[in-house]
């Protein structure tokens, strides 16, 4: 039987950030319909103790608002348009909840969740508390530059995903996995800290790997042709074209 050909995931990096609004449903929307496999997003936590998705600290950038997000409630963060900053034919964008995007993103999609800071471990919790009530422990990867915080959210959840994320030259990039003492799940390295080598020797040891974020096609190929299992980018389209060999 001939065997079936490896998966590589086209990862909608905020959704489909090159051509929408960043985190919102509608770069979502976009992404989904690009035909990504897999959306990362990042999480932030409100005054009022919910999921928030958004990638800074501040709506400052990506908003007509400002402010630190901790600072403000959902319904004053919902006040904001998260899409006009983008382009017009996005006014009226909303920052979403973690739990519209499970509600909007269909099971079987991978959702690569990037926890942007602890708040004291209350995002931790909140997340998987949230994670348990919408039943989505399955299409759910966490990741984060905090690796102390991965550990508490599988101490938490012992059956959740956890990716190590990293932007370092480590000397081996499956002994830093190894090295945190927990069942990691897969590395997201920056894509100018890995080659074919260190992704051979990742995917021997059962590890994803997901390097971010990846925009330029020859940059893709090189990713793809090192056997990376999954490439994150802001321009899904361009990378299921190629990967579909148009
Ligand atoms: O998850 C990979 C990537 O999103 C990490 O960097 O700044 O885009 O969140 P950033
Ligand atoms: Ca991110």
């Amino acid at each position: 039987m001939t065997p079936k050909p490896k998966q590589i995931l086209v990862i909608a990096h905020r959704g489909a950030k090159g051509e929408a609004p960043e985190n919102t449903l509608g770069a979502f929307r976009l992404g989904l319909a690009q035909g990504c496999d897999a959306i990362e997003l990042d999480v932030h936590l409100s005054k009022d103790g919910e999921v928030v998705v958004c990638h800074d600290f501040t709506l400052d950038r990506t908003t007509d608002k400002t402010g630190f997000i901790h600072d403000m409630t959902v319904a004053e963060l919902k006040r904001a348009d998260a899409g006009r900053w983008f382009h017009e034919s996005y006014e009226g964008e909303r920052i979403p909840l973690m739990e519209e995007v499970f509600d909007f993103v269909p099971p079987g999609i991978m959702i690569n969740i990037e926890m942007k800071h602890s708040y004291g471990r209350k995002l931790e919790q909140a997340l998987v508390e949230l994670i348990r009530r919408k039943d989505r422990l399955r299409d759910v990867v966490v990741s984060s530059f905090d690796h102390k915080s991965l550990l508490y959210l599988k101490l938490l959840e012992p059956e959740i995903r956890i990716g190590l994320l990293y932007d370092a030259n480590v000397v081996s990039h499956s002994g830093l996995a190894a090295l945190t003492g927990l069942p990691v799940y897969s590395l997201h390295p920056s894509y100018r800290r890995i080659d074919k080598e260190d992704v051979r020797d990742c995917v021997r040891q059962g590890l994803q790997v997901y390097p971010y974020t990846i925009n330029d096609e020859g940059q893709m190929r090189q990713a793809i042709d090192a056997g990376v299992s999954g490439i994150i980018t802001d321009f899904p389209g361009r990378l299921r074209q190629l990967l579909s060999g148009a």
